[in-house]
């Protein structure tokens, strides 16, 4: 994959362990849900490729939905501010609802979006996530099932991009950034979330 001068990649959590947990949640949800069927709803763009491969690791009926958020102004992590950029097709309404995110940082978008999905009287509302970065936390929020916590690094991978680039990587990756990129670095951060 081509990559700018000076941007460097390392992998932090290989495609092995990533399958192997995603396996393990596949099992724990199935147990959990009895034979009842779910709704999967992904948060685009990034939860597609976990949402894909969860999907096939749980032995029940599933149905996907897709939603995308984005946050309002410049200062994307601090705003707090979370829009609506596409809603659900389907209803939820008495429905074994399972959010699947990419990651939970500040934990804004998560807030809003549950919040969102509860109003609308689901049986029952999960939430999944692959990466929790605990540490950025801004709005208390705890994921029902959560693949890996990792350090307060910005990855990229299985997903998740830096700009719209690398989702397409079979790893979750540490993007380092050059120094003459460092200081752009928010604007890449507000692009990633779209
Ligand atoms: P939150 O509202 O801060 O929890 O935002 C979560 C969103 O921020 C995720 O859905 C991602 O789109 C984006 N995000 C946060 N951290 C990263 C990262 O390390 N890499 C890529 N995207 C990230
Ligand atoms: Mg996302």
């Amino acid at each position: 994959m081509r990559r700018p001068k000076g941007e460097r990649l390392t992998v932090l959590i290989s495609r092995g362990r990533i399958a192997r947990r995603v396996r393990e949640l596949g099992r724990q949800i199935t147990r959990e849900f009895r034979g009842e069927p779910l709704l999967l709803v992904g948060v685009l763009k990034g939860a597609c490729i976990f949402l894909a491969d969860l999907s096939r690791e749980i032995g029940l009926d599933a149905t996907f939905d897709f939603l995308a958020a984005g946050s309002y102004g410049n200062s994307a992590d601090t705003s707090g501010q979370v829009r609506l950029l596409k809603d659900l097709d389907t209803s939820v309404e008495g429905r074994n609802v399972i959010l699947v995110e990419d990651i939970l940082d500040t934990g804004v978008t998560l807030n809003y979006l549950a919040r969102l999905l509860r109003e609308r009287n689901p049986k029952t509302l999960r939430v999944a996530t692959l990466l929790d970065k605990a540490d950025r936390r801004v709005q208390p929020f705890e994921a029902d099932y959560v693949g890996f916590r990792i350090p307060n690094r910005f990855v990229v991978g299985y997903g998740l991009d830096y700009a719209e680039k690398y989702r397409n990587l079979r790893d979750v990756c540490v993007v380092h950034l050059g120094r003459e990129k460092r200081k752009g670095r928010k604007q890449g951060n507000k692009e990633a979330r779209k």
